[in-house]
C-alpha cells in the first residue's frame, strides 16, 4: 500500500524535469496508456486479498486521477509557453509608419504612350487585334500564301490548334480594320509580337506599332510625310531620314526607314555599324491584291502602311544597349524611367 505514495512522488519529479510536449506524452504513455502503470496495477487486482481489494481499487483509483491531473497541468503549462514563444517569434510593431513605394512606367509602355500620343495628333485611330491569330490574317491574307519563301521572314510560333499562330507582326490588324470598316480608315494598332528569335538585339516577344491609311487620295509623298513627322516628334529633333527600297509582300512599292544615327550624329559608332544610319520601321503602299482581299476597291482606293518596331525606338530614346533589359523587371533599371 505505501507503495503508492511512491508511485506519485515519482510522477511528480518525473514531471518537473518534462520540458516539451513530446516528452510529456511519453509520460503520459508509460503511466497512463494501455500497457502502462496504472493498468498494470488493476490486472494485478486478483492476486490481493478479498477483503483489501476494495481498499486497493480506491487507491489504484486515486493514483490514476493524480496522474491525469498533473499530467494535465502540465500540458497547458506547455501549451501556454509554446503559445508566448510563437507570439514573441511573430511579433510586429504596428505603429511602424508604412513603407511609401512609387509605382513608375515600364520603358516600353511609356515609349507605347508616346508613340500612339503622336499619331492620336495627327487624326490616328487606335485598333486591336488578338496575339493568338488566324494563320490566314497573319500570312495569306498578307499576300504571304502558305510555301512562300517571305514566311521564312518570320520564324513563327504555332500553336496546337489548326490555323492559328502567335502573330508575328501587327500587320493582321490591317486585315481586321479592313474587314470590320469601310474606307476612309486611318488607323494604328500597337500590340505584342512574337519570333523564334533570341540575342542581344532580338527578343521571342516584342512589340509594333503597326499604322494604316486607306482612302480614295492617299500616295507615296502622304507616307513619306507622316513618318518623317512622327520621327521628328518622337525624338524631339529634325533628324534626318531616308527611305530605303525594300521588299514586303503585303506592299509595293516597299521601303525601310533609317534615320540618322542619335547616338553618334551620323560620325559613325557601333550602334549604327559605323554607317551613320539606323533602321527604324518598314512601310509602302498597300498591296492592291490585300485590298482586294478585305473587299476594297481598287479602282477607287489606295493606301499606305507602315510597322515600327517599338523596342528599335525605345533603345535610342533612353540610350539602352541590351533588349534584354527591358524584359529581366530589374527594379534599379525600371525606376530610371516615368
Ligand atoms: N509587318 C512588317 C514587319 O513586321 C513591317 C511592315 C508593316 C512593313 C507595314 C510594311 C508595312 O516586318
Amino acid at each position: 500500500m505505501e507503495n503508492f505514495e511512491k508511485l506519485k512522488e515519482d510522477i511528480k519529479s518525473l514531471l518537473s524535469s518534462v520540458s516539451s510536449l513530446k516528452e510529456l506524452q511519453k509520460v503520459k504513455v508509460k503511466y497512463l496508456g494501455n500497457k502502462g502503470i496504472i493498468k498494470d496495477l488493476l490486472k494485478r487486482i486478483k492476486e490481493i486479498p478479498p477483503q483489501e481489494r476494495r481498499e486497493y481499487g480506491k487507491r489504484v483509483n486515486e493514483l490514476k486521477e493524480f496522474a491525469e491531473k498533473l499530467i494535465k497541468e502540465k500540458e497547458n503549462q506547455l501549451k501556454n509557453l509554446e503559445l508566448k514563444e510563437k507570439l514573441k517569434k511573430e511579433w510586429v510593431d504596428l505603429t511602424v509608419p508604412p513603407v511609401r513605394t512609387v509605382g513608375s512606367l515600364h520603358p516600353i509602355t511609356v515609349t507605347l504612350d508616346r508613340i500612339v500620343t503622336i499619331f492620336k495628333s495627327m487624326g490616328f485611330e487606335v485598333e486591336e487585334g488578338p496575339e493568338v491569330e488566324r494563320e490566314d490574317y497573319n500570312f495569306d491574307m498578307l499576300n504571304i500564301p502558305k510555301e512562300h519563301p517571305a514566311r521564312d521572314m518570320q520564324d513563327t510560333f504555332y500553336v496546337n490548334k489548326e490555323g492559328y499562330l502567335l502573330r508575328t507582326h501587327t500587320s493582321p490588324v490591317q486585315i481586321r480594320t479592313m474587314l470590320k470598316k469601310k474606307p476612309p480608315i486611318q488607323m494604328i494598332a500597337p500590340g505584342k509580337v512574337y519570333r523564334r528569335d533570341d540575342d542581344p538585339t532580338h527578343s521571342p516577344m516584342f512589340h509594333q506599332v503597326e499604322g494604316l491609311v486607306v482612302n480614295e487620295y492617299v500616295n507615296l509623298r502622304h507616307m513619306k510625310y507622316v513618318i518623317e513627322e512622327f520621327l521628328k516628334h518622337f525624338f524631339e529633333t529634325d533628324l534626318p531620314v531616308r527611305f530605303r527600297t525594300s521588299y514586303f509582300p503585303f506592299t509595293e512599292p516597299s521601303a525601310e526607314v533609317d534615320i540618322g544615327c542619335v547616338i553618334c550624329n551620323q560620325k559613325g559608332c557601333r550602334v549604327c555599324k559605323n554607317t551613320g544610319w539606323l533602321e527604324v520601321m518598314g512601310c509602302g503602299m498597300v498591296h492592291p491584291k490585300v485590298l482586294e482581299n478585305c473587299g476594297i476597291d481598287t479602282d477607287f482606293y489606295q493606301g499606305f502602311a507602315f510597322g515600327v518596331g517599338v523596342e528599335r525606338l525605345a533603345m535610342l530614346l533612353f540610350g539602352i544597349d541590351n533588349i534584354k533589359l527591358f524584359y529581366e523587371n530589374d527594379l534599379r533599371f525600371i525606376k530610371q524611367f516615368f
